[in-house]
């Protein structure tokens, strides 16, 4: 109260000497209508509330509103981009509802693509002066979304403990390599999954790193979750042998999964193995897990100086890989929705958004690895169309459905709730589609 301390007579701000004294911070007799009495915590009150706002800002972009189908990064093409949906809206169910670790770790990569889209693989320049990316003072947003949301099994052999899966943890690799340039715990925990995967996770028999614990397992969905760990840690470390083995381990699991012949033609199984989940329908979603994470490893070997002429071959054989999953889904597409089937090539399955949203995001990914011609036209105009068909399928409050109960892949009826990874890839095809646009490739026309 300082009119409580008016009424002394003021005597404090000379020394003994009688010369002036600066103020003191702990100067107990300042008073507000005297500004030269104003200890030093007053006078610089405004910078330090300047610093908080700013680190507020800075950490919480998301504070400062979003206008509809817009995020407003800044005002470029991609920081004004119109995503005609609710994006903002859909980026909040992707954050809340993602509990189990593939979902955060699709989440975290989908808000990177988003709103980071420089740091990540799809970019110019992934590994600036042959580096991983980071910021000193400001962490990325998707990073601390992932370093918020998952407390690392600081002393296990995976980054979060999973008894069911091998290869669900290590989606979140990517982020941990990257947290890993600020945080040690981190990047250890990268090397545990990395040498977890290579030397401890059981295999199928010609060699595939199985997506299960305990029986060797193949599916669709783990080639999303660690072959692009793998080639993101093998460029971060400098070790050739990892992402060498990150193509390798693709090429594997196409070995056993895609389908060869039939109007199935080039799409992939959903599971291989020898327990009672194996399916051999051609999931939507496992599609498109597979075709991401193709994409993602494909970006990340030419994002890598060293890798862009070593492994040419490698990048021709992972394009001509997704171009034969993504002809295979535009050869079943005949819902009337508008929306891929469920299970692909099998009329008795509904129409939905999920499996639709990633093949859409994989065929922009692709767009943009592609020759100009008549064949990416072609691909280019079935992404736009599918494109629109899931934007009409998403409402106001940015949920997208029907879509698939993504534990329960083989349910007949679509999920009543909100399926989480699917909130995920609608942010992964707002960023593919807006790279293509952004790059010239693509229109934002109808
Ligand atoms: C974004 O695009 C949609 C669909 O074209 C349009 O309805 C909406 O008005 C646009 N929003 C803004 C903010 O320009
Ligand atoms: C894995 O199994 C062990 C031993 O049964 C258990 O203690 C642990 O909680 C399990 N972990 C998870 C993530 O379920």
């Amino acid at each position: 109260m300082p009119h409580a301390t008016k009424s002394k007579p003021e005597t404090r701000t000379k020394d003994e000497k009688g010369r002036d004294r600066p103020p003191t911070i702990f100067d107990p007799n300042w008073t507000w209508s005297n500004p030269s009495s104003w200890p030093l915590s007053i006078r610089f009150l405004p910078v330090g509330v300047a610093i908080i706002a700013i680190g507020l800002a800075t950490y919480f972009p998301s504070v400062f509103g979003n206008p509809y189908g817009r995020l407003m990064v800044d005002n470029s093409c991609v920081g004004t981009f119109n995503y005609t949906f609710q994006i903002a809206a859909a980026k909040r169910h992707a954050e809340n509802l993602a509990t189990h670790d593939w979902e955060i770790g699709t989440a975290g990569q989908a808000i990177l693509e988003l709103i980071s889209p420089q740091k990540a693989v799809f970019s110019a320049n992934p590994f600036p002066n042959g580096k991983v990316p980071y910021n000193l003072i400001k962490m990325d947003e998707a990073l601390l979304y992932v370093f918020e949301n998952v407390r690392i099994w600081s002393e296990g052999e995976t980054i979060v403990s999973n008894n069911y899966s091998v290869s669900d943890p290590a989606s979140l690799g990517v982020s941990a390599v990257m947290i890993g340039q600020i945080w040690h715990g981190w990047a250890q925990a990268a090397d545990e999954q990395k040498r977890y995967l290579l030397e401890k996770a059981p295999r199928h028999a010609n060699g595939a790193i199985s997506h299960r614990v305990e029986v060797a397992e193949l599916w669709s969905d783990a080639v999303f979750m660690f072959p692009p760990f793998l080639a993101y840690y093998g460029v971060a470390m400098g070790d050739e042998g990892a992402v060498r083995e990150a193509f390798r381990q693709v090429g594997l699991y196409r070995d056993v999964l895609m389908i060869t012949d039939g109007d199935r033609k080039g799409l992939w199984r959903h599971i291989v193995g020898p327990s009672e989940t194996a399916d051999d329908g051609a999931w939507s979603t496992g599609n498109g897990w597979a075709a991401y994470g193709m994409a993602r490893v494909r970006a990340t070997l030419v994002g890598w100086e060293k890798g862009r002429d070593m492994m040419r071959e490698e990048v021709a054989k992972l394009d001509k890989w997704m171009l034969e999953n993504i002809l295979g889904a535009m050869r079943t597409d005949d819902h009337e929705s508008g929306l891929l089937r469920n299970y692909l090539a099998d009329n008795s399955w509904f129409g939905e958004t999920a499996g639709t949203t990633l093949l859409t995001a994989s065929a922009y990914r692709l767009i943009m690895f592609m020759e100009p011609g008549a064949e990416r036209d072609k691909i280019l105009r079935w992404a736009d169309r599918k494109r629109r068909a899931v934007v009409q399928h998403v409402d106001e409050d940015g949920v997208a459905r029907p879509a698939v109960h993504s534990l329960k892949h083989d349910q007949r009826e679509p999920f009543e709730g909100i399926n989480p990874e699917g909130e995920s890839f609608l942010l992964l095809m707002g960023a593919a589609w807006r790279d293509c646009v952004c790059a010239g490739v693509c229109t934002v026309g109808p």
